[in-house]
């Protein structure tokens, strides 16, 4: 048994790829979409995209655990912040189901611990995603971080909403949402940043990092400026994605939240809904509900325009609403569906014809690691 390493947006990457990428993948997919329902996981075409590309705000390495006989039966995706929070390490790892308990997932951490320690990181910090249903104490991944000693730092759901969402409950959303927000107006665009706008994007996108929960994470604001800006777009787009932002404006023209829907070329029967933030100072004015109403009303309209967004039609049968981040675990179905987005607005308007789904958690984990 061995394990390969490989950065990416480098030679060697690209070498390794023509071997061992789809083993790898196969091994990834399998072991994090084992026993859950309706998992989201990255395509295998856009992780195949990024083996090429580096990034300037952090380095990237795929793991590979081979077996004796040449089988990849364990895979790890490892991220090295470059501009902030340079004491972790995040990652992300999953051992075939037919080969665990067998100590692989332990090989495979203990490949990324001294990466880390090689790099002078001192955190290590991951997510765990199972079905909503699923209690932890029966969920690999969650018996396997208490093994190894993590704790947990933060508990998300992901809900799923089917699409077309009907245009008649958009508008009747916004209609209802609009009181609260006189003066604010909602400013939407298709794709790249406007270089104008690109330092106030800069600024909200930092503000993600300290005013969406974070629960017991350790973590530490981002450092973004325009640059930074327009190289996650650039870099986005290299991997075949498109996107919609939206962002509100305050009534004296300072911006005052965002959200991102985006859709991937590699998975065009879903969109995915991306950072929404309202700062602090704007909340109670329902602009987060504006906001993704803003962003599916636009979308819809620019892949109905048809040309090169024809796919897109597909992509409105589903919105995948992932990493809703949301305050500490909730216990019972009936509390997280009370604080689905839309609810609390118009509780009358979701009943159960209307299609939005809980699907998951999300568990993120960390474990210090001795200096
Ligand atoms: C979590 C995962 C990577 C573990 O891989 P693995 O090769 O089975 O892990 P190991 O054999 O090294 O297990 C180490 C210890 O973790 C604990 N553990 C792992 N899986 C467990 C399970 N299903 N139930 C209870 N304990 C478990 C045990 O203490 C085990 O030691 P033991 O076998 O001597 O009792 C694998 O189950 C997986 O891919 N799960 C889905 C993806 C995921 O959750 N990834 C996040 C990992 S941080």
């Amino acid at each position: 048994m061995h394990i390969d390493v490989v950065e990416l947006g480098t030679p060697a990457a690209e070498a390794w790829a023509s071997r061992w990428f789809d083993s790898w993948y196969e091994a990834l997919y399998a072991g994090l979409s084992h026993g859950r329902t309706n998992p989201v996981l990255y395509p295998a075409e856009r992780l195949r995209a990024a083996l090429s590309r580096a990034t300037s705000s952090e380095r990237r390495f795929f793991f590979s655990l081979v077996d004796d006989d040449a089988h990849v039966v364990g895979a790890a995706r490892v991220f090295l912040p470059g501009l902030d929070n340079t004491d972790l390490v995040q990652f992300e790892m999953a051992v075939a189901p037919s080969a665990r308990r067998r100590g692989h997932g332990t090989a495979l951490l203990r490949a990324v611990r001294d990466l880390a320690t090689a790099h002078c990181r001192t955190l290590l910090q991951t997510d765990l995603d199972r079905s909503f249903d699923q209690p932890s104490q029966q969920w690999s991944g969650s018996a396997f971080a208490a093994a190894r000693g993590f704790r947990l730092g933060l508990e998300d759901v992901r809900r799923d909403l089917q699409l077309p969402t009907d245009p008649e409950y958009l508008a009747e959303l916004e209609r209802r949402a609009l009181p609260c927000a006189e003066g604010y107006r909602i400013s939407t665009w298709f794709g790249h940043t406007p270089a104008e706008d690109r330092p106030r994007m800069a600024t909200l996108m930092a503000r993600m990092s300290t005013d969406a929960p974070l629960g017991d994470l350790t973590y530490e604001p981002e450092a973004w400026d325009a640059d930074r800006v327009t190289d996650q777009e650039q870099h986005l787009a290299a991997l075949g994605n498109q996107w919609w932002t939206a962002v509100a404006v305050a009534p004296d023209g300072a911006w005052a939240g965002y959200t991102q829907l985006q859709w991937s070329a590699h998975a065009p029967e879903r969109l995915e809904q991306e950072d929404t933030l309202v700062l602090r100072e704007h909340r109670g004015h329902r602009l987060g509900l504006l906001l993704k109403v803003a962003t599916l009303q636009k979308c819809k309209i620019t892949a109905g325009l048809g040309s090169d967004l024809a796919q897109a039609d597909a992509a409105h049968r589903m919105v995948g609403s992932l990493a809703e981040h949301e305050r500490r675990a909730a216990t019972r179905r009936q509390h997280v569906l009370a604080q689905v987005p839309f609810v609390d607005v118009v509780p009358d308007l979701l009943g159960a014809g209307d299609g939005l789904v809980v699907r998951q958690r999300r568990v993120a984990v960390e474990v210090g690691l001795r200096a």
